[in-house]
């Protein structure tokens, strides 16, 4: 039996995307196996740490800014958020569009569907006039069910999560998002800017360890759904500003040699001392990394609101 048709037979549908990560030279893991259950909690206590300022800055941004937003955004819009988690955020912009309009129609898109159930919840009964459709989808692969919603739609993607594509695949996701919208409607789009390094390691290496915890859920995953035997404390989170790419990485790093099988993929994964799991990388941006996505993917850069220090940017981007 090859390697994949064991994964193919493996009970867990992330049993492909973690065999396929581990036999690489480079071992890496794809950033969605971070939002399970436990992973989707942990992200919430991080978007609450006093060192992860993206949430908090982009937040009031949209405090701010989200009267002119919606009034530039359209008339009669139609709601949709990629990657919701539990929209928090997103109140923000159902009050304002509430106040303009009797009825608002919410459709978040996440791959969490406790996330989702979380904002569901959260949401139903404190706006009069808003009605909430989840779907739980990955939006990479396009947006097909919502395409032809009646009314002119407004998409937001919010958290500088694009950010965690590569740029050419970031302007690519946003192609696909692109393929299920109308010439003229609207994104908003938050980014993390560059700044110094000084900042932005310790919002991915916290005091706390919260976001270690958060890294590291990663193998744990993989030992509760895969029959995995990673020893955690045998692991070191990694964050660290790769200015060249302007990108923050993050790893898992074995401390030793070590061997770790994998009961569900038949599999043993070996690790020398100090090699690391790629997990992810969050690109900073600059003005011109911005544009370069956006007409990548197919949209016009409109208008951008920034926070007073020019740590985080939300723009607005037209489909052209
Ligand atoms: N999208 C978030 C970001 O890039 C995810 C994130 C926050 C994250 N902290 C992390 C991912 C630590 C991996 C490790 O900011």
């Amino acid at each position: 039996m090859s390697a994949y048709e064991r994964a193919e037979r493996a009970v867990s549908p992330i049993a492909e995307v973690v065999l396929a990560g581990l036999m690489q030279r480079r071992k890496s893991l794809p950033p969605k196996l971070f939002y399970d259950a436990e992973g989707s909690q942990l992200f919430e206590r991080i978007t609450e740490l006093p060192e992860y300022y993206l949430t908090r800055t982009e937040a009031r941004i949209l405090e701010r800014y989200a009267g002119q937003m919606v009034e530039a955004a359209g008339d009669g819009l139609t709601l949709v958020e990629l990657g919701a988690g539990t929209a928090t955020k997103t109140r923000i912009v159902i009050r304002e569009l509430l106040s303009r309009q009797s009825r608002v129609t919410f459709y978040p898109i996440d791959v969490s569907h406790t996330a989702l159930e979380d904002a569901v919840r959260n949401l139903n009964g404190d706006y009069a006039g808003l009605e909430v459709r989840p779907v739980v989808a990955d939006y990479c692969e396009g947006l097909d069910g919502i395409a032809n919603t009646s009314g002119e739609k407004l998409v937001l993607y919010l958290g500088s999560s694009i950010g965690n594509f590569e740029p050419m695949r970031a302007g690519a996701v946003l192609h696909s998002v692109r393929g299920s919208l109308r010439k003229g409607e609207a994104l908003l789009l938050g980014t993390d800017l560059v700044k110094s390094e000084r900042v932005l390691v310790p919002a991915y290496d916290d005091a706390q360890g919260v976001t270690e915890r958060f890294n590291k859920n990663v193998l744990a995953r993989i030992n509760r759904e895969l029959g995995g035997h990673f020893d955690l404390k045998q692991f070191k989170h990694v964050a660290e500003w790769n200015p060249k790419c302007s990108r923050m990485e993050i790893y898992l790093e074995s401390l030793r040699e070590q061997t770790v099988s994998v009961d569900s993929l038949a599999m043993r994964v070996h690790f020398e001392q100090g090699e690391r799991i790629h997990t992810e990388n969050s690109y900073k941006f600059n003005e011109h990394m911005v544009r370069s996505i956006l007409s990548m993917g197919g949209f016009e850069l409109e208008r951008t609101w920034t926070d007073r220090r020019n740590w985080f940017a939300v723009h607005l981007a037209r489909v052209k």
